[in-house]
């Protein structure tokens, strides 16, 4: 049914404008993985590359539960949703084979693991069930995406592997208790780093982004916080994306464009 989908998507696209981020010189449009796609910054993409016209593969652990990312997909033939759970890699394998031979232009690693501050991230009283959860789902899980999907993206025109991650220095949470959240976007970080080293010579363009503040969960705007829209952390996001070449693989770079490392 979604392959489908994606066919009518991709055919509908050739009569498309040819006004959008990252367009194709043969007129096709691009086509994205978002994991995390049912919420927050992740649902935001969907809306953000489905307007673009591009083809995009919503992905999010719970299909059945994800009400407005299903509306979305209902009113966007470009929109499919799947299941992708970080911590089901036998699950990452079987969607990556169920598009075997479908490029990925953009390969978006947005889902995580946010939470904080609780005893249990806090060291001095660090949890350890928690700490394996932390990495397994921040760092562990997007790589095993990256591995699975390596040959869509590859076979993409754009090869953009791109992860989202939480600041370090004074871009980062300047307060103890969130260790775990942090750590384990540390190691995603690097691993972003080992991933553009491995794959520089096959053109992949590998990125890390940092959103800025958005509040996702309710929070209260506050002095201090600097709080981006989730419009604006997207769109600006996707323009850093849209500009992207290979000799800024490797690169942590703000939603606003500014170069962080
Ligand atoms: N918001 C910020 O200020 C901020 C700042 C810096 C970095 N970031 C990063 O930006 C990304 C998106 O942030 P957000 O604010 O949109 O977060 P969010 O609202 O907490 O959403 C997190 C998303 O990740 C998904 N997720 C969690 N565990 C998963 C798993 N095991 N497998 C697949 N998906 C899983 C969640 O799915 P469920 O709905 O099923 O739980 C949800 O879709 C995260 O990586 C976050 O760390 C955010």
């Amino acid at each position: 049914m979604n392959f489908v989908k994606v066919l009518v998507a991709f055919c509908a696209t050739l009569v498309a404008p040819l006004s959008y981020a990252g367009s194709h010189v043969d007129g096709a449009m691009p086509t994205v993985l978002i994991t995390g796609a049912n919420r927050g910054i992740g649902f935001e993409f969907v809306k953000q590359y489905a307007e673009l016209g591009w083809n995009v593969i919503a992905t999010c652990r719970n299909p059945a539960g994800a009400d407005e990312l299903n509306a979305v997909a209902v009113a966007n033939d470009n929109v499919v949703v799947e299941r992708l759970d970080l911590l089901d890699h036998a699950g990452i394998d079987a969607l990556a084979e169920q598009y075997s031979g479908q490029s990925v232009d953009v390969l978006l690693n947005n889902a995580g693991l946010m939470r904080g501050p609780d005893r249990g991230q806090m060291v001095g009283t660090i949890d350890y069930d928690e700490f394996d959860r932390f990495y397994k789902i921040n760092a562990a899980g997007p790589l095993k995406v990256s591995e699975a999907f390596y040959p869509n993206v590859k076979a993409g025109d754009l090869k953009i592997m791109a992860a989202l991650t939480t600041g370090t220095g004074n871009k980062g949470i300047p307060v103890p208790g969130f260790s775990l959240y942090k750590t384990s976007k540390a190691a995603l970080d690097a691993i972003q780093k080992e991933i553009a080293i491995r794959w520089k010579r096959q053109g992949i363009k590998v990125v890390t982004l940092l959103p800025g503040r958005v509040l996702t969960h309710g929070e209260e705007d506050s002095p201090g916080i600097n709080a981006v829209d989730v419009e604006d952390s997207v769109s600006g996001m996707i323009d850093v994306l849209d500009v992207l070449t290979i000799e800024q693989t490797g690169q942590t770079i703000q939603w606003d464009g500014e170069l962080i490392e």
